[in-house]
């Protein structure tokens, strides 16, 4: 084995008994949660894991909660010796890469749900979704105790659920965030940009674009709701391969939507998901009122 390479746990007791045995050793331990199938966003937060803690821990698990019958959790890309591949270079320390047994002991499961934030945007067109995240991480939070915990921007609906669950049920410990890593032509990382090609990647480059515009819109003056989707819904609607599920202005706190007569008075987040070619994909932007 080289050097570098990270342990490799699977069951969360030896991870329980790895992080005590940091902690011990007077380490600070932080934790980057993801399915895997890993890209430059994933690692750009395993990297500021890197210069905020003494450990890092990644974990690989494709949580089957989180999905609903008919989307892909069958067909996610999963390549654990690809995913060991990208993070030799980091410095991480270990992987968790639990089986589904691991993490969900036979029987009907324990259920962690966040109301309110979790019905709107992208709760709507998934319900379960989030219940199936929140339980999936607050099980990862217990198996690696952490002191810090990352997530992306690129899931704003998430990273505020799961902010919401760690206030709620007194999760000691700090959630850092890390902006969205995106293609060169805007494009959001994803490993689900995967299933993409051709004509559908490149009219995708379109929902960043929108986002940009509006946007820059925003920046320029402009605090009208209904005008500031008006001009991310033109430039959807230039690509027939897009469906879009929703293209929303929400409050940046509660989620909630702002009203299509309103002004923006605080901040708000533009978020949209569309399918394209069958392939679901999520961005947003922040606008902020200061
Ligand atoms: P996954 O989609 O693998 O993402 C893992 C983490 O990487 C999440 O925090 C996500 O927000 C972040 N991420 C994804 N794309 C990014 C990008 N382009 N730039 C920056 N960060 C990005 O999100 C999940 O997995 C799961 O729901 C999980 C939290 C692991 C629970 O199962």
């Amino acid at each position: 084995m080289n050097p570098t390479d990270p342990s490799i746990i699977h069951g969360v007791s030896r991870l329980q008994a790895w992080s005590d045995e940091q902690r011990r050793a007077g380490k600070r331990i932080a934790l980057v949660p993801t399915m895997g199938a890993l890209h430059e966003g994933h690692l750009s937060l395993v990297r500021l894991a890197r210069a905020r803690a003494n450990r890092v821990i990644v974990s690989i698990f494709v949580n089957p909660t989180q999905f609903a019958p008919g989307e892909d959790f069958e067909r996610y890309p999963r390549d654990l010796e690809s995913d060991l591949a990208k993070l030799r270079p980091l410095q991480v320390d270990a992987v968790f890469a639990p089986s589904v047994g691991d993490l969900y002991p036979a029987g009907p499961p324990t259920w962690v749900e966040v109301d309110g934030l979790t019905e709107s945007l992208c709760g709507r067109g998934r319900p379960g979704h989030f219940r199936g995240v929140t339980t999936v991480v607050a099980r990862l939070l217990n198996a690696a105790k952490p002191d810090i915990v990352i997530f992306g921007e690129k899931d704003y609906q998430q990273l505020a659920t799961i902010k919401r669950m760690v206030r709620d049920l007194c999760f000691d410990l700090e959630i850092l965030s890390g902006a969205t890593v995106r293609e060169p032509d805007g494009l959001a990382l994803s490993s689900r940009n995967a299933y993409l090609a051709g004509e559908g990647r490149r009219q995708a480059r379109a929902l960043s674009a929108a986002l940009v515009e509006a946007r820059n819109a925003f920046e320029s003056g402009e605090r009208g709701v209904s005008r500031l989707l008006q001009v991310a819904r033109q430039r959807i609607e230039k690509e027939p391969l897009i469906q879009l599920e929703y293209l929303e202005l929400a409050d940046a706190e509660s989620l909630g939507p702002l009203l299509s007569g309103a002004g923006i008075q605080r901040s708000a987040v533009l978020a949209v998901a569309a399918t394209i070619e069958g392939t679901r994909l999520i961005d947003n932007t922040v606008l902020e009122v200061v």
